[in-house]
């Protein structure tokens, strides 16, 4: 990070900036960093940023997010940062890119290179990334030894977590053909969980077509829910914590408007008699549960493209990086 403890201390906010998926995972990083880290934290899109005359504090962190290092919004947001005497570092995967020379310092993803337009392994390792960022800036704050060991073990058992959802793809597969012939769907999440709906419906839009939107799922009653209906997909993200009796609650307004639900959920999750379809992934600790419940957004979108006869790889009027504004 080229930044000595004393520094990372001395912020006292941490705002995330990056384009698209880049942006949504760093609203999961901001999370991660207020729940270990107990810093204020947001994320906004880079391309709106400039354009604002944002007010670059002198004890903020700013973190860019970008896959490719290219993405002109992002290096844009980097200039009017450092031109106003802010600090930036950045998580990039993509070694010696714009974004990379440009940025204080940083961490490289190494999750090799993505060819793909959809980003999907590197907003992974983006995550993964945030996760290490939000546990240093804690046990440099007030995160316990004990609750530090508990994450540090945590991230290390997630590869294989994930190797466990990608065993269950052939599951994910037969309920994305219900997907697939959806129109329009709801992703709903809260919390921590907001970021992985939107990053959902994201992935859906971009290389199925299907139309999506995210909303929180404390949000429907106050709108959304006029659109349920049995054409109306929703899939909703339902984790094992402290809030799953509401997001039950939830699936059930919907069931009862005949809304068909695909729950992307925990073992320990039960829905009783509400008729859904589940897709179980592994549990890990409440501050990194994004990391495996956005997987089987993606391979949900990618099937849903595979059975519509779409090219996972090059969705129509889409660039991989965008290096224009
Ligand atoms: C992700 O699936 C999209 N293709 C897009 O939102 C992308 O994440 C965004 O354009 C940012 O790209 P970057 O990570 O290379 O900066």
């Amino acid at each position: 990070l080229n930044l000595s403890p004393r520094e990372l201390r001395a912020f006292r906010r941490v705002k995330f900036l990056g384009c698209g998926s880049a942006y949504y995972v760093g609203q999961i990083g901001a999370q991660m960093i207020e729940d270990l880290a107990r810093i204020p934290a947001d994320a906004e899109p880079a391309s709106e940023f400039r354009y604002r005359n944002p007010i670059i504090e002198p004890d903020t962190l700013y973190v860019v997010v970008s896959q490719s290092g290219e993405t002109a919004d992002t290096a844009f947001a980097v200039l009017e940062i450092k031109r106003k005497g802010g600090t930036v570092i950045g998580a990039v995967n993509v070694v010696g890119s714009t974004i990379a020379r440009e940025v204080d310092g940083g961490i490289y993803l190494h999750a090799g290179p993505e060819i793909a337009v959809a980003s999907t392994k590197a907003l992974t390792n983006m995550a993964m990334a945030f996760g290490m960022l939000a546990l240093h800036l804690g046990r440099l704050h007030d995160l316990s030894y004990a609750d530090g060991e508990r994450i540090s073990n945590a991230l290390k058992a997630i590869p294989e977590q994930i190797q466990a959802i990608l065993d269950s793809e052939p599951a994910i597969a037969a309920i994305a053909q219900r997907v697939a012939k959806a129109e329009n769907a709801f992703f709903i999440g809260r919390v921590r969980q907001y970021p992985v709906a939107r990053e959902g419906a994201q992935k859906l839009k971009e290389i199925s077509y299907v139309h999506a939107e995210a909303y929180p799922t404390s949000e429907l009653k106050h709108g959304p829910l006029a659109l349920i209906d049995p054409a109306m997909l929703t899939v909703a993200v339902v984790p094992d914590d402290e809030l799953a009796s509401r997001n039950i609650a939830a699936v059930e307004q919907v069931r009862a408007r005949g809304g068909e639900v695909v729950a992307i959920t925990h073992e320990a999750v039960e829905f009783g008699t509400i008729a859904i379809e589940r897709i179980v992934v592994p549990k890990t600790e409440p501050e990194l549960d994004p990391i495996l419940l956005i997987i089987p957004t993606q391979l949900l979108a990618y099937h849903a493209a595979l059975v519509l006869g779409h090219d996972v790889d090059k969705p129509r009027n889409l660039a991989k990086s965008v290096t224009v504004e």
